[in-house]
């Protein structure tokens, strides 16, 4: 991969929205990334970044062992920096103005922004009164010495500061979300009014230097072995190094037992003529290693297992390989800790962790600057299918983990068929594409009493879950038509032998999880 930092550093100062701000900069057409807020001035410019965002941050600048940036970063007249919410309060407070936390407690959600006259910097274009979105406990009551105000709230008298000569500017309010309609307006006037920066960054512009990459790492002669999973990652990355180096890649789908219905027929129609692909059918073995297995971790780490076992077989049927492809995204490197932030582990996803040291290949992974949403516009750009490019994503170890309890054929089948039937319901309605994050049937180990004709029945429990997010790190419930509900439920309860009682999920994530296990 391109050795190449981004233009803009985020400084992470631990807030759910720093992807988020780094998102928004790159959809301005700038390439950006995430630091750790620790970063030095001087790692940074030797890194070819010309400007820094300060993140928000859950602390209060007050709190002992409050997060920290460069005293160099903070100190103006180098880098132009902007600070957002925490980043905001931590540059005025090191600056010398006045930061004291809220007595009305926290300022949170929906705010007026009003401006102050006399701006044409980082507000230039907005008008006098604009909604803004606001989280925050420690207000910045007075503007820091050679910083103007540049708007106030009801609660925030300095909701926005500049200090243009030094090249330093706050806003307490996040630009990021889309509660701050204009929010994209003032991160552009940062970034080209302010800081001179160039939009040249595209997904044309991506590919080209990722396949250059690619090809360059694996060189002239190497061969490589790529695991397809059925989901939109591990494609754009088989197909991107497919046009850096042909049919030297070899594609791998191993089929465990644990797709939903289709899943095998639609990868191999989709791949089948793009590259070599061996189909391993191996799901005696996934269900025999599963059976009376109730532990989601154990069922886990039973399916990266046998994986990885699989997987082994198929490739040494090839032929000697040097390099493996995986479709690691940006999130998943931010979250193991690459950028400096630990992030606790709630389910291990690593579903292939230790195949590469175990098979002694070298990593190619072409897709780990990418946010899910730019992987999918690179899918586009490459002209994979549609329905590919937009498939929902799908956890690894599969069905395994929405069957509550040991995993069975039987259970397996009932499984399958319900969320058939959801997947063919929603789809009409478009609901299978951009709206929703992941749509999807759970087999919960639970029976209910019912009744059908005159007979009592004692049948299993199917429980819907449908959730919109931007990265599956949060998520809310969908609230998806009360007539498309009925009839799902009322299929399922037809036509799924065994059922007789459908529920749909209404928690959002936190504090439930997407997954049941
Ligand atoms: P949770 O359930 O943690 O899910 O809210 C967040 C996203 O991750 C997916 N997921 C997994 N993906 N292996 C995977 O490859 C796993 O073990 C796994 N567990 C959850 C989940 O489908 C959602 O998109």
């Amino acid at each position: 991969m391109s050795e190449r930092r981004g233009q803009v550093a985020v400084l992470d100062f631990g807030a759910q929205y720093t992807q988020l701000i780094a998102r928004r900069v790159r959809e301005a057409g700038v390439y950006c990334e995430i630091w750790p807020h620790a970063a030095t001035a001087a790692a940074l410019r030797a890194a070819g970044v010309r400007a820094v965002i300060l993140s928000g941050g859950p602390a209060s600048v007050y709190e002992p062992g409050a997060p920290q940036a460069d005293p160099a970063l903070l100190a103006g007249g180098g880098l132009p920096v902007l600070g957002i919410c925490y980043g905001h309060q931590l540059l005025a407070k090191a600056c010398g103005g006045r930061v004291e936390a809220d007595p009305g407690g926290r300022e949170y959600g929906r705010a007026e922004l009003e401006r102050e006259a006399g701006d044409d910097t980082l507000l230039h274009g907005l008008p006098s009164h604009t909604q803004v979105w606001m989280s925050h406990g420690d207000t910045v009551l007075q503007a820091p010495p050679g910083f103007r105000p540049l708007a106030h709230t009801d609660r925030s008298p300095v909701a926005a500061m500049a200090d243009p000569a030094g090249g330093r500017y706050g806003v307490q309010f996040h630009l990021e979300v889309a509660h701050t309609p204009l929010g994209s307006e003032v991160l552009r006037n940062f970034l080209f009014g302010i800081c001179g920066l160039q939009a040249d960054w595209s997904m044309a512009s991506f590919a080209a230097e990722a396949i250059a990459a690619v090809r360059a790492q694996v060189g002239p002669s190497g061969r490589a072995l790529v695991g397809l999973s059925g989901g939109v990652d591990s494609a754009v990355a088989a197909e991107l190094v497919r046009r850096a180096i042909g049919d030297r890649l070899t594609a791998i789908f191993v089929d465990h037992g644990l797709l939903r219905a289709g899943e095998r027929a639609e990868v191999e129609a989709a791949f089948a003529g793009r590259m070599p692909l061996r189909v391993a059918d191996a799901s005696d073995r996934f269900l025999g290693a599963l059976q009376g297995v109730t532990d989601p971790e154990r069922k886990r780490k039973i399916v990266g297992a046998e994986f990885i076992a699989v997987f082994e077989q198929e490739a040494a049927r090839i032929g000697p390989v040097d390099f493996l492809v995986q479709g690691t995204v940006y999130p998943d490197v931010v979250e193991s800790g690459a950028t400096g932030k630990a992030a606790q582990t709630i389910k291990s996803h690593h579903n292939v962790g230790g195949l590469p040291e175990r098979m002694r290949l070298q990593l190619v992974e072409p897709l780990r600057t990418l946010f899910k949403d730019e992987v999918r516009r690179l899918g586009q750009e490459l002209d994979l299918p549609h329905d590919l490019v937009w498939r929902q994503p799908f956890p690894g170890p599969g069905l395994a983990i929405r069957i509550i309890g040991a995993v069975t054929e039987d259970k397996l089948a009932t499984l399958r068929h319900a969320d058939q039937i959801l997947r063919d319901e929603l789809r009409p309605l478009g609901l299978g594409q951009a709206h929703l994050w992941q749509a999807f049937a759970v087999l919960p180990d639970v029976r209910s009493v019912g009744v059908m004709g005159d007979a009592r029945t004692y049948g299993h429990l199917v429980a819907l879950r449908a959730v919109s997010s931007e990265d599956g790190m949060t998520a809310d419930w969908a609230r998806l038509p009360h007539d498309v509900l009925e009839r799902i439920a009322s299929r399922i309860v037809n036509e799924v032998a065994g059922v007789n009682r459908v529920v749909y999920d209404i928690t959002s994530k936190p504090p439930a999880t997407i997954e049941w296990e």
